[in-house]
């Protein structure tokens, strides 16, 4: 709390606030971009996460300019934080959502680019894990998926080499399958 601000998050390119609209009732989060900043604008950023909600990925957008990204509010845990006290049906629930998020991405060619260090960049509201900062994002490509298995490597799990390879070649369901299933079997 700094004089009746909450800073939930300082990164080295910004600073992110609770906020709220002049008009209507609902929690945001302002990212809001530093003075010393090394990037010129936030707005790539914006226009990237706005993309990915058009498949239900991410905060949900509420306004963006040079300077400030709104973004719906996430009442959520860093999923670091929360691995280590989930259960395995928890866990389970959680890595699948995600993994599923990681294919929506690759489908609409979005890449996130830091998913692999997934402890900070996705948060768990209510058993669901939203994914979050998109300051690295690009178009083109589509390696969500593994990057998440990278993530899900550092968080203990063995990867499914051979279905990720295979899926890294065709970006296809039937091998995005493989790799949920194997990743899925290893918390029952
Ligand atoms: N929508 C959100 N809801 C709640 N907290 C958020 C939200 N977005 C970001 N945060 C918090 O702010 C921190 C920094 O945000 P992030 O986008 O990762 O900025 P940076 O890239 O500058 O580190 C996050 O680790 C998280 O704790
Ligand atoms: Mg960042």
């Amino acid at each position: 709390m700094l004089n009746g601000v909450w800073v939930v998050g300082k990164g080295t390119n910004s600073v992110v606030f609770k906020c709220r609209p002049a008009i209507g009732n609902v929690e945001l989060t302002c990212k809001v971009r530093r003075g010393d900043a090394s990037r010129p604008t936030l707005a790539p950023e914006g226009q990237l996460l706005q993309i990915a909600n058009t498949v239900g990925v991410g905060p949900r957008v509420y306004t963006y300019s040079r300077d400030v990204i709104a973004y719906f509010y996430i009442d959520g845990i860093p999923l670091g934080k929360w691995w280590a006290s989930a259960r395995v049906e928890e866990r389970g629930a959680v890595v699948e959502e995600l993994l599923r998020q990681a294919f929506k991405l690759d489908t609409i060619g979005v890449s996130h680019n830091e998913l692999s260090r997934l402890e900070k960049h996705v948060l768990v509201e209510r058993g669901r894990p939203v994914i979050i900062d998109f300051e690295s994002a690009s178009l083109g490509g589509g390696n969500n998926v593994t990057q998440v298995a990278n993530g899900l490597m550092r968080l203990g799990l063995k990867p499914p080499l051979d279905a990720l390879r295979r899926y890294k070649r065709c970006l296809c369901h039937e091998a995005f399958n493989d790799v949920l299933s194997q990743f899925l079997q290893q918390l029952t």
